[in-house]
């Protein structure tokens, strides 16, 4: 079991490492941190946490995250003595994570071009709030507990801030959030409104609303829980971590995700490198990073620049002369994909290594395409949002380009729940569109 943790900085040429308890999200040079662990945990655990899953006597047990909890204890507590979890582990009842895993989808399979056997898609929309961002938040507002924390923060495309409010609300803290105006799906907006949150309005786009949040929590003393935030991380690796348990811990050929701010891309990379190094899977999957065609910034720096992990020394450089490039230029990340319009991806450091320890690639997808394969994974009994969909439309791509073979074992992750109703209403009005049901009278 994992007794003792740390935070260490995450750029080769630094290094600078931190207590557990501190709630800067950078070290003092301004890079990111990871959540180190000094045992590697036995894998005998495997059977701890199946047994758990079936015979589930307490919440953390239940739990999809929590159960998982000796792979992620930086809360440094006995896992197995239940008033310490209780008194430490932030959770809704043991819903985080608890409906997730991979599912076989026929109709998703034969759109892809793939065999029915080998494609999996994990609906993490299916989490308390409905997106993904249930995994990592538990994690954070648990640290946040551990701080003493009275207070939140985050900006938000609208599942972080649905998802910062549910716990922020369970936990009674407050919690701002930081909004880009009109630009968020009604349904996300209307939660973050529903579970108590105070909303900021911000004129611009997400990229502002983070800067902005971020130059808030400093000045105001309030706890960032964007994906910068490292134990947000942790709780997200438990993503990977539910997909190859139910493969019984055999490696897929490849893990896909849409690629916004790149913390689901980054917990991915950090969980595979842990279980890798702990010799729990003998194999490291291919990530494979879906950016929409008009936010496709990791997309331009991975393939257009270049842009490599360089073993913690990237080219910032090069970072910067993009950023001034689309500021000259006046480019803004344009999708209708709300939840991935991000134009400064705030995790792409981190994202780099995950691709370089994976062999991984990154695409970018139209928004039809995305909505065609939202659509698709409708048609299997499933819901899912835009963004999610480019999961699907990725390795359907990534079939037809000979990439991904139709016979290799993929784990697509479809992100959040459909929060913007009138998107598959208006594809489905309109009979172009390739699966359109279009209503009759
Ligand atoms: N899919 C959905 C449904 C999302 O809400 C997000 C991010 C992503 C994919 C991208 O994931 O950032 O890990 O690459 N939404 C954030 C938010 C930015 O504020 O809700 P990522």
């Amino acid at each position: 079991m994992q007794t003792s943790a740390r935070l260490k900085c995450i750029d080769a040429r630094c290094g600078l490492e931190y207590p557990i308890k501190t709630a800067s999200v950078h070290c003092k040079n301004g890079h990111f941190l990871d959540v180190l662990y000094d045992d590697a945990p036995d894998d005998s655990l495997k059977e701890t946490f199946l047994h758990r899953r079936d015979h589930g006597s307490s919440i953390f047990d239940e739990s999809g995250v929590w159960r998982f909890r000796e792979l992620i204890n930086f809360a440094q507590i006995d896992t197995e003595d239940a008033d310490a979890c209780a008194r430490t582990l932030v959770s809704l009842d043991g819903a985080e994570g608890r409906q997730s895993r991979p599912y076989h989808m026929r109709r998703a399979a034969e759109f892809a071009g793939m065999n029915p056997e080998g494609l999996f898609l994990q609906p993490e929309g299916y989490n308390p709030s409905g997106s993904f961002k249930d995994n990592g938040m538990v994690t954070a507002a648990t640290h946040a507990r551990m701080l003493g924390v009275t207070k939140i923060v985050c900006a938000s495309t609208g599942n972080t801030s649905a998802s910062a409010g549910m716990f922020a609300a369970n936990e009674g803290i407050e919690c701002d959030v930081y909004i880009p105006e009109g630009m968020i799906a009604p349904g996300k907006l209307s939660q973050a409104y529903q579970f108590g949150a105070q909303i900021i309005h911000v004129d611009g786009n997400f990229d502002d609303a983070l800067k902005r949040s971020l130059d808030a929590a400093k000045t105001g003393g309030a706890y960032t829980v964007n994906s910068i935030n490292p134990f947000r991380i942790e709780g997200q690796k438990t993503i990977p971590f539910r997909a190859l348990e139910y493969l019984g811990w055999e490696a897929p050929d490849w893990i896909v995700y849409p690629g916004g701010a790149l913390g689901n891309t980054s917990s991915c990379g950090k969980a595979l490198s842990e279980l890798y190094e702990w010799g729990w899977i003998k194999k490291i999957p291919r990530i494979a990073v879906i950016n929409a065609e008009g936010a496709s910034t990791l997309s331009d720096m991975y393939n257009g620049a270049g842009l490599r992990w360089n073993a913690g020394r990237p080219d910032m450089g090069l970072i910067e002369e993009h950023y001034a490039k689309m500021d000259a230029e006046g480019r803004l990340p344009d999708t209708r994909a709300t939840a991935i319009k991000i134009g400064r991806p705030a995790n792409m450091i981190k994202a780099l290594r995950a691709l370089e320890l994976s062999n991984g690639c990154v695409i970018t997808v139209s928004d039809s395409e995305m909505l065609d394969a939202m659509s698709v994974v409708g048609l299997n009994g499933f819901d899912c949002e835009m963004a999610s969909g480019a999961s699907l439309a990725g390795i359907k791509k990534l079939v037809g380009d000979g990439v991904i073979s139709p016979d290799d074992t993929v784990v697509g992750i479809l992100t959040g729940r459909q929060k913007d109703p009138t998107l598959p209403v208006e594809y489905h009005e309109n009979p172009a569109n390739a699966f359109a049901r279009p209503p009759r009278s």
